[in-house]
C-alpha cells in the first residue's frame, strides 16, 4: 500500500495589524509540510521517524528535517526543491485530511504570535495561586528572556524558529530577540487582550484613560512564539500548535492568517482541526480588511472567527489651517 502525503507549501502567513512582508528569497529550496497518514505506514518500518526520514530520503540527497509533528498531524516539514515535492508527491499520492472531528477552574489561553513583552502590567500574578499541577508547558530561557520571567499568570513561553531560519539564516540577535520575547508587540497585545490582568490607570498617551483588562483577567497565559519581524512560517507555526495540544491549553488564540486560501492550503486550518478535536477552543482573526466581500480570513468552521465591527470611544484630532479652517480627523496623537 502506498502511502498517502499530502504537500503544504509552507507559505509565508501575515500576522494581522502590521504589515509583515518577508522579501522574497530566490532560494531554490523551500520549506514543505508532509502530512503523511500514519495508518498506512509500511510494516517494515519500526517507526515513524524511521518511515518519514526514509521517504524524504527517497528524494532529497541531504533531507534535513526541520521539525516532525505527533500531535497537530502526523508528518514532518522540510526542505525540498519544488521537484523534489513533486517527486514526493507523485511517489506517494495524496489524501485528503479533515475527517472525524470529535463532537466530544482554571484556564489556560495559548497565544500563537510574536511573543510576550513579560514587563507588560497585564501579566501581574498578584492574586494567582500556584501553576497547576498538571501543567507540563515550558518556559525557555533565551536573548533577553529568562525563566525569571514565568510567573503564575504567565505560565509558558516558548519559541519556534526553525523554518524562519533555514530561509533567512540565523536570527540576528542585534535586532531580535531569539526567545519568547515580544519584538513587535502584536503579541503582547493580542495575549493581553484574551488574558490581560486588571491595570487601572492605563492610558495610551492620554487617550481612552481608564482601566485596561483581557477578556478573561483571571486565566493563565501560555506564549508561543511563532512569528518574527519577517513574517511567520506555516511550519513553525504548525510546530507551535503541535506543543499547545501536548500542553493541553483550554482556549487557543491565533490572529494570525492568510488572505482566503483552500482549506489543504492553510495552515491555521489544519492545526485548528487537530487542535479542536482534541477539545481546545480556538479563536481567529478574521482579519484586518473590510468590509468587502471575501476580505476576511481563518473562516473554517471549526473555528469561532473573531472580528470588530467598531469600537466604543473615538480618537479625535484637527487640522487648522492658515485661513483658521478647523477640520476634524482622527489620529493616535492629539
Ligand atoms: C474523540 O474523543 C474520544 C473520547 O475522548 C477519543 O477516544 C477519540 O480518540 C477521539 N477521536 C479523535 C479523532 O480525536
Ligand atoms: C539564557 O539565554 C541567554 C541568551 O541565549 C544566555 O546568555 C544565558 O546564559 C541563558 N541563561 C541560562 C540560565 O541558561
Ligand atoms: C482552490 O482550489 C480549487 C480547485 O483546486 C481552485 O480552482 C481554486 O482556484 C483554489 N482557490 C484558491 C483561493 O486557492
Amino acid at each position: 500500500m502506498n502511502p498517502r502525503i499530502v504537500l503544504l507549501m509552507a507559505v509565508m502567513v501575515v500576522v494581522y495589524q502590521y504589515p509583515y512582508t518577508a522579501a522574497n528569497t530566490n532560494q531554490e529550496l523551500k520549506t514543505y509540510i508532509v502530512h503523511m497518514d500514519k495508518e498506512v505506514m509500511p510494516p517494515e518500518y519500526s517507526d515513524h521517524q524511521n518511515w518519514y526520514a526514509t521517504s524524504m530520503e527517497s528524494v532529497s540527497e541531504s533531507p534535513d528535517m526541520l521539525y516532525t509533528y505527533e500531535n497537530v498531524i502526523h508528518g514532518f516539514s522540510t526542505r525540498l526543491t519544488v521537484e523534489q515535492a513533486k517527486l514526493l508527491k507523485e511517489k506517494h499520492g495524496t489524501e485528503t485530511m479533515f475527517s472525524g472531528l470529535n463532537s466530544s477552574s482554571d484556564v489556560v489561553i495559548g497565544v500563537v504570535d510574536t511573543g510576550v513583552w513579560p514587563a507588560s502590567k497585564s501579566l501581574d500574578d498578584t492574586g494567582f495561586g500556584p501553576v497547576p499541577s498538571w501543567w507540563k508547558g515550558e518556559c525557555k530561557n533565551g536573548t533577553s528572556f529568562g525563566v525569571s520571567n514565568c510567573n503564575k499568570k504567565l505560565i509558558g513561553a516558548t519559541y519556534f524558529s526553525r523554518a524562519y531560519e533555514a530561509t533567512y539564516g540565523p536570527i540576528d540577535e542585534t535586532i531580535e530577540s531569539r526567545s519568547a520575547m515580544d519584538d513587535d508587540g502584536h503579541g503582547t497585545h493580542t495575549a493581553t487582550t484574551a488574558a490581560g490582568s486588571t491595570v487601572t490607570g492605563a492610558s495610551l498617551f492620554g487617550f481612552a484613560k481608564g482601566t485596561a483588562r483581557g477578556m478573561a483577567p483571571n486565566a493563565r497565559l501560555a506564549v508561543y512564539k511563532a512569528c518574527w519581524l519577517g513574517g511567520c512560517f506555516g511550519s513553525d507555526i504548525l510546530a507551535a500548535i503541535e506543543k499547545v495540544i501536548a500542553d493541553r491549553v483550554h482556549v487557543l488564540s491565533l490572529s494570525i492568517g492568510d488572505s482566503l486560501a483552500n482549506y489543504t492550503n492553510d495552515v491555521v486550518a489544519y492545526g485548528a482541526f487537530k487542535a479542536v478535536s482534541r477539545g481546545i477552543f480556538i479563536a481567529c482573526s478574521a482579519g484586518n480588511s473590510g468590509p468587502d466581500p471575501i476580505s476576511l480570513s481563518n473562516v473554517v468552521p471549526w473555528i469561532a472567527t473573531v472580528g470588530a465591527g467598531r469600537i466604543d470611544r473615538d480618537f479625535p484630532a484637527y487640522v487648522v489651517l492658515g485661513n483658521r479652517k478647523k477640520f476634524r480627523g482622527v489620529s493616535l496623537y492629539s
